[in-house]
């Protein structure tokens, strides 16, 4: 949402991010009136009170009633006394005031001045949980990333679906771990209707059918090579063969009713493609949301151990992008914008961010932001470690990724931050 107009009382604003949530003082009178209000239109908002309970504010020694029967009577009170300047630390230097006409900390000296002029906000809409599923019943923990598991798509991811919608998360993406014995050179496993995912749509769709399902579209779940693409003997990923694949596993997931399919394997010409084949099939509806400019990165580490996709040789260089190019995410942009492509996505996140600007400054579609498998490991390892504070960094990366231009945020955190941004803990 580009602008918001919120009708509320006057002593109430919106929760715009961290000052607000960083300020001990302010964090108490935090409510989350969600609950109470799961009725009206504006289902989530979050409300911060920014007058305290304490009783009425003394005034000039007069009680309300009496300052407003002066000011009915034509007696406006004078101005209040310029109070003492409270005491400085012994041996602070004695000064004459510095002559400077712009103090920028004047605006920044109280909560009510940071949070009028806060120019990013952050909110539970502005996120899509990625969840990890597989056949089993049991909700397997994955070791490089504390607090995801690998759920049963029946029952644990269910439930994760409806703790993310309490606090206001309603877009997930779902990423497969693929039984070896599925896999294949080809990804065949991918279009089966009745695969993983697709079953795991229906059943989701069927509970929740408001709620906004993206798809990975890629072979490396059930390549038996790990590779997004079909490999050929030499060892190249061959492009248009592979394009042909994504385009039966897009309009499979359609067909089960995902809402946005998400093509993150870097194939040349597969947003064109799989547009033109989710029309031919009746899809004119589904969006694509294109890994635009997704980086041979070496931040995925914690995901491939999560769905077990490490390439079985080689690295992904042929078709992800080399992080030290940055004009070159232009051309990607082109090409994904003329091809059709609804939403632009940049990945990895924070290491990033010049990127997610320079696609929010040329292009005017919505601009998506992955904050991966291996910055979500950092933070949580450095919370664990005590050397950072986990809750105000995760919310800073993703304020950050924020202010840099991304509308939306695949995070691993989006259960949490939300959380956080209801006032619950
Ligand atoms: C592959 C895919 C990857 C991620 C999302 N889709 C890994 C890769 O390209 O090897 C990584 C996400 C993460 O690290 O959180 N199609």
């Amino acid at each position: 949402m580009a602008s918001t107009i919120v009708n509320m009382p006057l002593n109430v604003g919106t929760i715009k991010g961290l000052d607000c949530l960083s300020h001990g003082k302010f964090n108490a009178n935090v409510l989350p009136i969600r609950p109470s209000i799961s009725s009206l239109p504006h289902r989530h908002m979050f409300v911060v009170k920014a007058s305290t309970n304490d009783g009425p504010i003394k005034k000039l020694g007069m009680s309300d009633a009496e300052c407003e029967a002066a000011v009915v009577a034509g007696n406006i009170p004078e101005a209040p006394p310029v109070p003492p300047i409270p005491a400085s630390p012994a041996g602070t230097p004695v000064v004459t005031s510095v002559d400077i006409k712009r103090r920028p900390r004047r605006n920044r000296r109280s909560p009510v001045l940071r949070s009028a002029f806060q120019e990013t906000s952050l909110s539970p809409a502005n996120f899509v949980y990625p969840l990890f599923i597989h056949e089993g019943e049991e909700d397997t923990p994955i070791g490089a990333m504390p607090g995801c598991y690998r759920l049963g798509w029946r029952h644990g991811l269910v439930e994760e679906v409806a703790k993310a919608r309490d606090v206001g998360v309603n877009s997930i993406v779902l990423f497969p771990k693929v039984p070896d014995a599925l896999k294949s050179p080809t990804g065949d496993e991918a279009y089966n209707d009745n695969g993983l995912v697709p079953r795991t749509i229906r059943l989701l769709k069927d509970k929740y059918p408001d709620l906004i399902i993206y798809t990975d579209v890629a072979l490396d779940p059930y390549s038996s090579d790990g590779h997004d693409g079909i490999v050929r003997e030499d060892g190249v990923i061959m492009n248009d063969e592979t394009v042909h694949q994504l385009c039966k596993q897009a309009v499979s997931q359609a067909r089960a009713g995902a809402d946005v399919v998400s093509p993150s394997d870097m194939m040349d010409g597969r947003v064109g493609a799989i547009r033109s084949a989710l029309d031919a099939e009746g899809f004119q509806h589904v969006s694509i949301m294109s890994y635009t400019a997704k980086y041979a990165s070496s931040f995925y580490g914690p995901f491939r151990e999560a769905l077990d996709s490490n390439p079985r040789f080689g690295d992904k260089k042929t078709y992800q992008m080399n992080p030290a190019n940055y004009r070159e995410a232009l051309i990607e942009l082109r090409a994904d914008e003329s091809e059709g492509a609804d939403i632009l996505l940049v990945k990895p996140g924070l290491p990033y961010l010049d990127v997610v600007r320079l696609l929010r400054d040329n292009s005017p579609l919505p601009i998506a932001a992955y904050q991966v498998s291996g910055e979500y490991s950092m933070i949580k390892a450095g919370g664990v470690l005590k050397m950072i504070d986990e809750q105000k960094v995760m919310l800073e990366s993703l304020m950050c990724l924020r202010r840099a231009g991304a509308d939306i945020i695949l995070t691993y955190f989006a259960l949490q931050a939300a959380r956080c941004l209801c006032g619950e803990k």
